[in-house]
């Protein structure tokens, strides 16, 4: 059963919260997968929000974000992938439906938005081992590439300064 919360997207959000509101509450989210240092400045919230490549999930309950989550639009050869990143629950409301609320309706919007007409979308991510979190992405029908696979994957990283 779906807990009771209302679930918006991206610059809807501001149709039930102050901008001010939900940008410090979205870096509170943030920081659960981030670090307390994290800092998102307002005018970079401000294009995410309204932004044709990036879609963000909100789950609002008792007045405040209690989850989020965010895909960002990618070309790749003739396609659009979508890479979600930025998946969270606030800390106190875990195991209660939330994340698999923010995760339903991001794919739903990266479906209604991004994908072709007959063709679908790729969704992917990568997901450290270490968070112990398998188990949910698992829950909603994803499929790791790890090493036991029929493709298994690598992510190679390069960081150019
Ligand atoms: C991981 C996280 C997003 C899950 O959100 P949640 O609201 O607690 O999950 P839900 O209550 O919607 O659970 C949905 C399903 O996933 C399963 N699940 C949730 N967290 C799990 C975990 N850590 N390990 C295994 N299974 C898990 C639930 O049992 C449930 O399964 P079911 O529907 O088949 O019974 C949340 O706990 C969180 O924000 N954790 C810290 C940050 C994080 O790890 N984010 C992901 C970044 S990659």
């Amino acid at each position: 059963m779906w807990p009771n919360s209302t679930i918006c997207v991206s610059n809807q959000v501001l149709q039930w919260m102050d901008f001010e509101v939900v940008s410090l509450q979205y870096q509170t989210l943030l920081r659960r997968l981030h670090g307390e240092s994290l800092w998102v400045s307002p005018f970079f919230f401000r294009e995410l929000l309204n932004s044709n490549d990036d879609v963000i999930s909100f789950v609002i309950s008792e007045n405040q974000l209690v989850a989020m989550a965010q895909a960002s639009r990618v070309k790749v050869l003739s396609a659009f992938q979508a890479v979600v990143n930025n998946v969270a629950v606030r800390e106190g409301f875990d195991g209660k439906g939330f994340g698999r609320q923010a995760m339903t309706a991001l794919e739903s919007m990266i479906k209604f938005r991004w994908s072709c007409w007959m063709t679908g979308i790729v969704i992917f991510f990568t997901n450290s081992p270490l968070k112990n979190n398998a188990g949910f992405y698992k829950s909603l029908g994803y499929k790791a590439r790890g090493e036991m696979s029929e493709k298994p994957t690598i992510v190679w990283v390069k960081h150019i300064f």
